[in-house]
């Protein structure tokens, strides 16, 4: 007996349809020329161009050389006999056999990505896997979190991609991902369903030698006056700090802007200027090392961290396992920050422990 066939005994038989049969469904149409003639591959290659809007691109989230790509395009377009994109000036726009070609992939996609988490939800938690999308500061803590998470469940695969607060919300949309953790979930866009799970306290950072360090109850005035390092436009702490300044009628006098946060930490170091940033920022440095927490005055902002999903997906056993392991590792969390920064226990023992959802 081959390994793919159990066996059953007659009463258990579920049997499949067979012509002879009352209930007898006819075959579904078979689009038997796009069966022989194109591949998963090809469609994948085709959905990625469409949806990021470059070959390039396309070939790099691929990780496919250029000349592949233009090739499976070049196939896929003589297999449906139509082009499917077409030159504007320096970019490529899909012409309409790409629009439609574009709504079947992701319908096809869909089911596809369906039927794969529901086989692995019938293997249950041995296999499988996670996507996670994460804001770029979260990437001090999500790999630990993963780390702790694949000791529990080594044969899950995880899959972690870390980029900005605007691209994670674009992901979202084009249902890219399991499970996504952001400082502050997207306002107005998709229905969420939001799970608090651990604080992301906001601190301005100086350079160690700064003469403010060491200072007590320092005003957002003097810390407007200074030099100041700022994230990119898409980052969620970019909007936090304007904000904070926007209410209290202040602008920050910016110096200087930077896509990455350990950029951001040497360029203070460097003696570039102050910034407000995530206390995640010095999870591995820790407070004492060349950048210094600065004494200002409403601060640290309390922000958390969040799990977030957008409430028509349909989590898989893996992503619900770790949701509910996300939870339950928020004291880690708190107990780093603390050794970090021992002053946040005072600050901690206010906050009540909660879980939100948050119904849009
Ligand atoms: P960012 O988001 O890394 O995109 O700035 C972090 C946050 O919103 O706290």
């Amino acid at each position: 007996m081959p390994e793919y066939l159990i066996t059953k005994n007659k009463k258990q038989v579920n049997r499949m349809s067979t012509s002879s049969d009352k209930n007898y469904t006819p075959a579904t149409a078979i689009p038997e020329h796009l069966i022989r003639h194109t591949t998963l591959r090809q469609f994948q290659v085709f959905e990625s161009i469409y949806r990021l809007g470059s070959f390039t691109r396309a070939a790099e989230a691929l990780f496919l050389t250029q000349p592949t790509v233009s090739m499976q395009i070049k196939k896929l377009s003589d297999a449906v006999g139509l082009p499917l994109f077409e030159h504007v000036g320096r970019n490529v726009e899909p012409t309409e056999a790409g629009n439609e070609l574009y709504a079947a992939c992701r319908e096809m996609f869909e089911t596809l990505a369906r039927l794969e988490m529901k086989i692995s939800d019938m293997k249950g938690l041995k296999s499988g896997r996670l996507r996670m999308g994460v804001v770029t500061t979260a990437k001090y803590l999500a790999p630990e979190m993963l780390g702790a998470f694949s000791q529990d469940y080594p044969g899950i695969k995880l899959e972690l991609k870390v980029t900005n607060r605007d691209e994670i919300i674009q992901r979202m949309h084009s249902n890219e991902d399991d499970l996504y953790i952001m400082g502050q979930a997207p306002e107005n866009e998709l229905e969420m369903d939001v799970f608090r799970f651990a604080p992301n306290p906001l601190v301005v950072l100086a350079p160690r030698d700064h003469p403010l360090v060491g200072r007590k109850n320092i005003s957002l005035e003097d810390i407007a006056k200074e030099p100041f390092i700022i994230r990119e436009p898409g980052s969620g702490i970019r909007d936090t700090t304007f904000k904070s300044f926007d209410e209290k009628g202040l602008r920050p006098n910016i110096r200087m802007e930077l896509g990455s946060n350990e950029a951001i930490k040497h360029a203070i170091a460097g003696g570039l200027g102050l910034t407000i940033t995530s206390l995640h920022v010095l999870a591995l440095d820790g407070a004492d090392g060349p950048v210094a927490i600065l004494d200002v005055v409403d601060f640290p902002i309390l922000r958390n961290w969040y799990i977030v999903y957008p409430k028509s997906k349909e989590l898989s056993l893996v992503a619900k396992t770790f949701l509910e392991f996300a939870l339950n590792y928020e004291h880690v969390v708190r107990d780093i920050m603390l050794k970090m920064w021992p002053k946040l226990d005072a600050i901690f023992a206010q906050e009540k422990k909660s879980q939100i959802t948050i119904l849009k």
